[in-house]
Order: structure tokens, then C-alpha cells, then sequence
């Protein structure tokens, strides 16, 4: 059944919602983009690719369902303008989802890691995420609701699995997420984040140097759950419950979308069937 007419069929969750995604004019924010778009929600775009976040914005239907912001979320100004843009186009902000990240080389050595670079992906995956909490945070606590989403990873509790500057700065998200949860909790908010297991995407196929196919033909074989492939649905999906009302009771979580991954150690295999290898 195509998703237009499962959707006729059921309640759209995000109905009169307005939601700013950073990151949305590729991977797990544009499919964010759209699936929040089809559930009734207005989508702000914020990025720094104008025209993939503009063809983004045409495809949810144009300006009356969604905008384009530029915005880099290592600059505040840019940040302040993206949230009180959305204020001003939408007439609020309900969902912010501080999904903007990059990874960087993977450089085995710790003694081959740049200051320059480590301080670029904690800047971009931390302090974007923190700016983007700041801001929406300033609009969210006077109208007491909201719900602040942002995208950590296995690799916010898992070690070995990505850069040392990429793993610290996803622990850090998972930090910022908890502590935020207790400060805004007083005001009826919440705040969440997603940890996914690695999907193709832009980012993913340029850490690991592969194309799609192979990336996920690698974490297949990686994975703990096996005959299904992850995709940024998935995640998108998840975005969505921890977005709507369903999931009006969840603050200071990290879900995972890792299929059992970030909890089992592979060097352990006792429950491993012979005839499933
Ligand atoms: N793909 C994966 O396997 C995977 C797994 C776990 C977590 N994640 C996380 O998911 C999030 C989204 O990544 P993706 O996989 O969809 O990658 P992607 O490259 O498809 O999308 C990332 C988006 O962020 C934007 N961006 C980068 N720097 C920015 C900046 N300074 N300001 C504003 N926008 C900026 C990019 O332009 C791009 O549109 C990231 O936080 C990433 O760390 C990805």
C-alpha cells in the first residue's frame, strides 16, 4: 500500500505540529523531512547545502508546508535567525530535531588525529547540538511545550566503532540530551535523542569509502539482527514516535536503532545456531 493512502487511513501524528530539522537537505533529515511533512507537521530546513535543502523544501509542496533556512549550526547567529524564522514563518516551533553532523577520517592513531579536526566534528556534532537546544529552548520554555530531538549514534555508548573525535563527540550528545531532560522538564518539554547503527547515507558512505551497496552489505554481515537492512526510514520512524504523543511520557532517552547491536559483544558467540552461519 503506498504510504498516502496508509496514512488516509490512519491519524496523521504531527497535525498543526511545526518542526526545524538541521541537516535536512540529505540522509536521515530529509527522509525526517518527509515523514514528519506527511504527518501534518510544517518543516523548517536548516542546512548549508541550499540546493538539495530548497529541492527538499519544492517536495514537500513548497513554502505553505515547508522553508529553507541557511544555516550553519556552528554559528549562533545563524541558529538564532533559523529558530526565530521558523517562529516567524510558521508561528511557533514545536519539534526541534538537532540532526546536523559530519564524521571525519578515521586515522587508527590517536597520534595522526589534528587538534583542527577533532575541534571541527566536536564543533559541527557538539556545539551545533547544543546551539540548536539553546535556541529552541528560548522559544519552547515562555510556551511551555516542546520536544528537542537530536541524532547521536551506536557510538554515544559503543567504543572502537568510530573516529576518537566522532565518538566523543556522540557521547557528548547523549550527555547534553539527559542533562537538558532534567532542566527542561519543569516546563512540560522534552528531550530526546536517536542512536542509529550505520545506514547509507552521504556521511556514512564517505567515512567508510564505499558506495551503498557495499556499505550495506558490510553491516549486514556486522550486524547483530539479521535479514533486515537499516535505512534512514528507520530512524525517521523513530524521529516520529519520540516527536509525537505517543511518546508523551519519554524524556532523557537515547533510543537505539541498532537491532541489539550496541549490547551484545561479538567475541561472545554462545548463542550462535550452527546452521545460521
Ligand atoms: N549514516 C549513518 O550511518 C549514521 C549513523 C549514526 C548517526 N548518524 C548521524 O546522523 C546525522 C545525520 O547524518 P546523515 O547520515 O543523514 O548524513 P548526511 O551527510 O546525509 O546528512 C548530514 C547533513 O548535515 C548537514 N550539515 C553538515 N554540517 C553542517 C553544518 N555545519 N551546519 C548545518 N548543516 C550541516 C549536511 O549538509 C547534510 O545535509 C549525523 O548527526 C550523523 O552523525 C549517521
Amino acid at each position: 500500500m503506498a504510504t498516502s493512502s496508509v496514512l488516509s487511513t490512519m491519524a496523521k501524528r504531527l497535525e498543526g505540529k511545526v518542526a526545524l530539522i538541521t541537516g535536512g537537505a540529505s540522509g536521515i533529515g530529509k527522509c525526517t523531512a518527509k515523514l514528519f511533512s506527511e504527518h501534518g507537521a510544517k518543516v523548517a530546513i536548516a542546512d548549508i547545502q541550499e540546493d538539495l535543502g530548497s529541492a527538499v523544501v519544492d517536495s514537500l509542496g513548497g513554502p505553505s508546508n515547508s522553508t529553507y533556512l541557511h544555516c550553519d549550526v556552528t554559528n549562533e547567529e545563524h541558529v538564532r535567525n533559523a529558530v526565530d524564522k521558523t517562529v516567524e514563518t510558521f508561528g511557533k516551533l514545536d519539534i526541534m530535531f538537532a540532526n546536523a553532523g559530519i564524521a571525519d577520517d578515521n586515522k587508527p592513531r590517536i597520534a595522526d588525529n589534528a587538534k583542527a579536526d577533532f575541534e571541527r566534528v566536536l564543533s559541527v556534532n557538539v556545539t551545533g547540538v547544543f546551539l540548536g537546544m539553546k535556541h529552541a529552548a528560548r522559544v519552547m520554555v515562555p510556551a511551555r511545550r516542546g520536544c528537542i530531538l537530536s541524532t547521536s549514534s551506536v557510538s554515544s555508548t559503543l567504543a572502537g566503532a568510530a573516529s576518537h573525535a566522532y565518538a566523543a563527540s556522540k557521547h557528548a550528545v547523549f550527555g547534553l540530551t539527559k542533562n537538558l531532560a532534567v532542566e527542561l522538564g519543569q516546563f512540560g518539554i522534552r528531550v530526546n535523542c536517536v542512536s542509529p547503527y550505520a545506514m547509507a547515507t552521504p556521511l556514512a558512505t564517505k567515512f567508510v569509502g564505499v558506495n551503498d551497496e557495499d556499505l550495506e552489505n558490510t553491516m549486514n554481515t556486522l550486524a547483530n539482527l539479521k535479514g533486515v537492512t537499516l535505512k534512514v526510514d528507520d530512524v525517521a520512524s523513530a524521529a516520529l514516535f519520540l516527536a509525537s504523543d505517543e511518546a508523551k511520557y519519554i524524556s532523557g532517552h537515547n533510543l537505539f536503532i541498532d537491532g541489539g547491536f550496541s549490547i551484545h559483544n561479538s567475541a561472545f558467540r554462545i548463542f550462535q545456531y550452527p546452521e545460521s552461519n
